[in-house]
């Protein structure tokens, strides 16, 4: 069928539906919310089969959704409606939540229903449980809804709020009152709920050291207590902060600002010499982590987002030449849960006195770290992605010697919707050595997310792991127990490989061709990366959909 997706963004959700609706043989055409103008045009122009909506702010126009059907995906159970299903779900400490498929109506979230799915509510941040639970159930409703309306003949439920099996309700949107802190009152187990259901967006406002700003980032810790509501440490990046019953890091903030808004950066940064006199605990940074297993090193790097800033990367440099001078023969490179990486820490770059200047230390910092894994001879490393990668990260990820990802991973090897971007990370080097010349070309010129099957067949990675959680890391312990076992003879394999490489071309060449284009990009005539980045980082919307997303505004194509 020809489906059109009508869209605020094409976010993770969005990406992951156009994935697994591509490998059912559907046609799939991308239009951005923009106006009901520029909506109507693009339904006449593609005339599409149906139309769904994975990610919208605004109501579809009645003129389309009365010609045609119109697929919702809310993320919300049956009978939920409003726009703030997860907060309000995270909030009301629900246990079991789900997505549900409706036809868009004159009534927010209350047209027919089509098909739903459940999951358990995990504790965990609204985009972490929107990335990861409500992605999952909303490809088996949207796919069963998509299949029923294929086939024909399937009478929607309609919403009837009697029935049994209807449990949830309208919702109003979630303000900052409801949302607030009362630190004289809240424990741990309150603050983190309420700024977990505002994470990533719009956060909670609040106060710090004087300071209004939006709170994001939360985690519990132990052994720290000091009178309620008290920043009582930082560690030059998070800050602690006391509640009645305990206290909690805040990793990252927001200024709430007049003008031009203000945009996420690391709470320390943020607050600046509002900390002095606080104390420094440097001891407590736990986003790199290394622990070994049945003598295999797992690495993981957890950072906010998946981005990562140079110094970041210098400290994740570090954990891993540590990592190598173990006596393991396997590194697992298991980044976060959520993303493995996102390359460039385009934030930290925005913030920056001179972003150019950044732009170009936070790259280096990842080439050197790419370089290092490149280099390794004394083990076998494998890239496990559970979550996400994108961009510098997805191909920082290939600098392993194998890659595997978890089933509902969704990767984008290229760089240029960053206004651009030419990349480094020896991606030049990298890629090609796995998918061949003209591949890589086409992967980097499409700017299309590939589902972890689409990307084991094309040889961007070497396998793809279906199941839970548990089930991915299962099999990661289990490949990277192999490998061990074959050890020996993969290192010197690898090495005369890697010498054979060196004579065509070292690696050094390979980067500062990559370098010297990125140059022209950081410090050049064209601000375009500037531009876009800025544009991503302040979250400004779109004003047209690209064309390799509209197929329908490609000329010539019907
Ligand atoms: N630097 C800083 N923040 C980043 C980031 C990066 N490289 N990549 C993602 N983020 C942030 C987003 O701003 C967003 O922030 P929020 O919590 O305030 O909403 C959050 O991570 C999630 O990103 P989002 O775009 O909503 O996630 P997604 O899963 O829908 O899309 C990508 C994933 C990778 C397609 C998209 O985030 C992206 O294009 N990132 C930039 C990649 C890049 O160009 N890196 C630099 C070159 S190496």
């Amino acid at each position: 069928m020809r489906i059109l997706f009508l869209t605020h963004s094409f976010n993770s959700l969005a990406q992951r539906l156009y994935i697994e609706l591509a490998a059912r043989g559907h046609e799939v055409s991308i239009e951005f919310d923009i106006s009901d103008a520029v909506t109507q045009e693009a339904v006449r122009l593609y005339q599409p089969d149906l139309i769904v909506a994975p990610f919208l702010k605004r109501a579809i126009p009645e003129a389309i959704w009365r010609e045609q059907v119109c697929l919702i995906v809310h993320p919300g159970i049956k009978g939920d409606r409003g726009p703030s299903a997860l907060d309000w779900a995270i909030m009301n400490g629900e246990t079991e939540w789900g997505v549900t498929v409706l036809q868009a109506a004159a009534e927010m979230d209350a047209g027919d229903i089509w098909a739903t799915a459940s999951f358990a509510l995990r504790t965990a941040s609204k985009s972490s449980l929107y990335r990861n639970e409500v992605t999952e159930a909303a490809v088996v409703a949207m796919l069963e809804a998509v299949a029923k309306f294929e086939t024909g003949g399937f009478a929607p439920e309609p919403l009837d709020c009697n029935r049994p099996d209807v449990r949830g309700q309208w919702h109003p949107i979630m303000r900052q009152e409801d949302r607030a802190i009362d630190w004289q009152l809240d424990d741990t187990a309150t603050v983190l709920r309420k700024i977990r259901a505002a994470d990533g967006f719009p956060g909670v406002l609040d106060e710090v050291l004087g300071l209004p700003c939006y709170l994001y980032d939360a985690h519990p810790t132990d052994g720290l207590q000091g009178a309620p509501g008290k920043v009582i440490a930082h560690n030059n990046s998070a800050i602690c902060r006391t509640t009645t019953d305990g206290a909690i890091w805040i990793g990252h903030l927001r200024e709430k600002r007049e003008g031009e808004p203000a945009f996420k950066l690391p709470a320390a940064m943020v607050l600046g010499a509002r900390l002095t006199g606080i104390p420094v605990l440097a001891s407590a940074q736990t986003d790199i982590r290394y622990e070994e297993k049945n003598g295999v090193g797992f690495l993981h790097f957890d950072f906010y987002n998946g981005a990562m800033s140079t110094a970041q990367c210098e400290r994740l440099l570090q954990a891993y030449l540590a990592a190598t001078r173990r006596d393991t023969q396997v590194i697992v490179l298991a980044g976060g849960a959520d993303f493995w990486s996102n390359g460039l820490h385009l934030n930290l770059i925005e913030a920056a006195d001179s972003p150019a200047d950044e732009s170009w230390a936070n790259i280096n910092a990842i080439d050197d770290l790419a370089h290092a894994i490149i280099e390794t001879d004394r083990q076998i490393t494998l890239s496990a992605l559970h979550g996400n990668a994108g961009a510098g990260g997805m191909f920082l990820a290939l600098a392993a010697d194998q890659v595997v990802a978890r089933a509902g991973t969704v990767l984008n090897p290229h760089y240029k919707a960053m206004g651009n971007l030419y990349g480094s990370e020896y991606w030049t080097y990298l890629l090609p050595r796995r998918v061949g010349a003209e591949r890589a070309a086409e992967i980097t010129d499409n700017r299309l997310p590939v589902g972890a099957a689409s990307a084991k067949t094309l040889g961007l990675i070497d396998d793809c792991f279906a199941g839970d959680s548990a089930a991915f890391w299962h099999q990661v312990e289990a490949l990277a127990g192999d490998l061990a076992t074959q050890a020996p003879g993969l290192l010197a394999e690898k090495q005369a490989q890697r010498q054979r490489d060196e004579a065509i071309r070292s690696l050094a060449d390979y980067r500062a061709e990559e370098l010297a284009n990125l140059k022209r990009n950081f410090y050049g005539f064209d601000p375009s990366y500037h531009v876009a980045r800025y544009n991503f980082v302040h979250k400004v919307p779109h004003s047209r959909t690209p064309r390799h997303l509209a197929l329908h505004r490609r000329v010539g194509v019907k």
